[in-house]
């Protein structure tokens, strides 16, 4: 080895010694080996028994939330699911089922996107005039439309007079250029904002130290709710796999907030005859990863106000953040007893809530685009924040989602509450809930309505929700929108919703006389195809009776998600 025979003496002396240990070492090796697999099997008995713990804990926590039967059922219906969406991707079925969709979403498009107009499809070469513009503005204004104006549409509008649109376009044009992302630049605006959150605060009877922002409607205010009890619960408790407990008739923006922020959802039945939340369900499923419980004041669909005082007493008991929904309820629930009308607790009042969402832009009569969101304490405020102090653009803080912000809707808002004031809003409720207490009386009263309808629950303020007992009441629905009424279908079960606004007011007389009509017209069909030898009931001829009646029966939607996938497509359809 001449390469070794020229080695430097102390070298070759080092090799040898490496040769001789690694000698003694192969005889070692075994031993060695043996001791490193026993700390590899320790590792892995220990991650396979942390593994085992979670599931455990997981199937437990479901066993003890839905109960056995509860735990049977759900597995069920989730194997049909699945089974169903394995049907559907079949070849044949496949093809057939887009070509269905196609068709309705092409339908759909008929009705939707006028085929006639002028269309604008990119900028003009030179700016029109402003009296072309003015001229094409007041075109767009006057399409053919559901009419609201007549009080024709559930929801949607809630106040209409002139007065307070002429004043609210007024405060608009005056900070059309605000944003109160400067509030040096805008200071009034910023004052308007600060002040629009301090009535609402009042409005609920927030304690000292309570505090809230305003968003863009209700559906951001349950966002940032959300988040906040979501940030709230990683800061103090470490929670990485957050849950939240919802009644079934909770407003889907909490929906949302689960699919956005990875906020695992459990909802819970609202059985008749109250059709409020299970407390005693709630109770169940709650766990050490629970987050937020969710309570509704009143929910949209029935309109019914959950038991906010039960919901409360539980989460102090669990010291879990409550957060109510009165979204809707607004500028309305805070009147109620004001009003003479029958109430329930649902605020601050009650310890045990935490956060409180209420649109403005509902029976506070802002414009469209302004909600608030109200929280117990500051603290709660600021995990809804949104703070970066290292961005090369600049310390970045702002409060919620957005960035810039128009101020000119803060304007308008902060306008529509000051000239309505308390005295405008007790009269609004007195006019609104008691002609709801009106329509709810006509439909349990009249004989032919209290025959086949039925009304959902107790509902305490603007919203009624009924069922047929023996017609298809999407036959129902179809009917009123074929009379020019814009009602809103529901499902499980299958009803139908008006929410009175004060331009339904007026013509609750004639929405109730045209449901009757109705309702006669459908029994008379009825007993002429029973007659006729066909017990079929109902064959879907109306829109919803298509959408929820055949699609909405399926035991996997994913039909009515492609549905609901092209009519969003549509809404760009330039
Ligand atoms: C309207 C409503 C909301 C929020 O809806 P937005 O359209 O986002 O303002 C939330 N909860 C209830 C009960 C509602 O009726
Ligand atoms: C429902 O069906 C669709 C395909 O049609 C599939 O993509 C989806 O995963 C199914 N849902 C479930 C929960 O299996
Ligand atoms: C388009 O057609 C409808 C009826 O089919 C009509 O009412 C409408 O005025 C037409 N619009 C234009 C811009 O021509
Ligand atoms: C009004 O609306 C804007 C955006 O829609 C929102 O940023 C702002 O906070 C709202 N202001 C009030 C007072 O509700």
């Amino acid at each position: 080895m001449t390469g070794s025979s020229r080695m430097p003496v102390s070298l070759r002396e080092g090799f040898e010694n490496v040769k001789k240990r690694s000698k003694a070492a192969r005889s070692n090796r075994s031993l060695a080996l043996g001791a490193g697999m026993l700390n590899l099997d320790l590792i892995r008995n220990i991650v396979f028994f942390l593994f085992l713990l979670r599931w455990t804990r997981r199937a437990l926590w479901k066993l003890k939330g839905r109960g056995l039967i509860g735990t049977v059922v759900e597995a069920y219906v989730d194997i049909r699911r699945v089974l169903y969406g394995i049907f559907l991707r079949l070849p044949g079925v496949r093809t057939q089922v887009r070509k269905q969709v196609e068709e309705a979403v092409s339908k759909l498009q008929g009705k939707l996107v006028p085929a006639n107009a002028t269309r604008y499809l990119a900028l003009p070469k030179e700016g029109w005039d402003q009296d072309a513009v003015r001229k094409e503005l007041e075109t767009l204004a006057n399409m053919d439309h559901t009419r609201w104006e007549d009080g024709y549409v559930s929801g949607a509008v809630y106040h209409g007079e002139d007065e307070l649109i002429k004043l609210q376009t007024e405060a608009y044009g005056k900070f059309t250029v605000a944003n109160p992302i400067h509030p040096d630049v805008f200071p009034g605006v910023r004052k308007m904002e600060a002040e629009v959150v301090s009535m609402v605060l009042g409005l609920f009877n927030a304690p000292p130290g309570a505090a809230g922002v305003s968003t863009s409607g209700g559906t951001e205010s349950i966002i940032m709710a959300c988040l906040s009890a979501r940030q709230k619960a990683y800061a103090e408790r470490g929670v990485t796999e957050p849950e939240m407990i919802l009644p079934e008739t909770a407003h889907v923006a909490f929906r949302k907030a689960g699919d956005y922020f990875k906020i695992k959802v459990h909802l819970v039945a609202c059985p008749a005859p109250s059709y409020q939340v299970d407390i005693r369900r709630v109770s169940r499923l709650i766990n050490s990863n629970t987050v937020l419980l969710v309570g509704s004041a009143p929910n949209f669909p029935h309109g019914i106000i959950d038991d906010i005082a039960a919901l409360s007493k539980l989460a102090l008991n669990k010291r879990i953040p409550l957060h109510v929904d009165c979204c809707l309820g607004s500028f309305l629930v805070p009147f109620l007893s004001q009003a003479g009308f029958e109430s329930q607790p649902f605020d601050f009042r009650l310890k045990g809530v935490t956060s409180i969402s209420c649109d403005t832009h509902k029976y506070g009569f802002a414009p469209k685009g302004n909600s608030t969101v109200l929280y117990r304490t500051q603290q709660l405020r600021q995990y809804q924040y949104f703070v970066d102090p290292a961005w090369s653009g600049g310390v970045y803080a702002s409060p919620g989602i957005a960035g810039s912000r128009p101020g000119a809707l803060i304007a308008a808002c902060w306008a529509s509450l000051m000239s309505v004031g308390e005295s405008g809003y007790l009269q609004s409720c007195i006019q609104i809930v008691g002609t709801t207490k009106k329509l709810i009386e006509h439909i349990q009263t009249s004989p032919h309505l209290s025959s086949e309808l039925e009304i959902l629950g107790n509902p305490l303020v603007s919203v009624l929700a009924f069922k047929a007992k023996t017609l298809n009441i999407y036959d129902i629905a179809d009917a009123m929108s074929a009379k020019g009424w814009h009602l809103n279908a529901l499902q499980n079960p299958p009803a139908i919703h008006v929410a009175l606004t004060l331009p339904i007011v007026k013509v609750w007389e004639k929405l109730a006389a045209d449901l009757e009509a109705v309702v006669e017209a459908e029994q008379e069909k009825e007993r002429a195809r029973v007659a006729e030898g066909k017990n079929v009931k109902g064959t879907a001829v109306g829109d919803s009776a298509a959408l929820y009646g055949v699609a909405g029966s399926l035991p996997n939607k994913s039909v009515v998600v492609d549905l609901a996938t092209g009519f969003l497509d549509l809404l760009y359809k330039a």
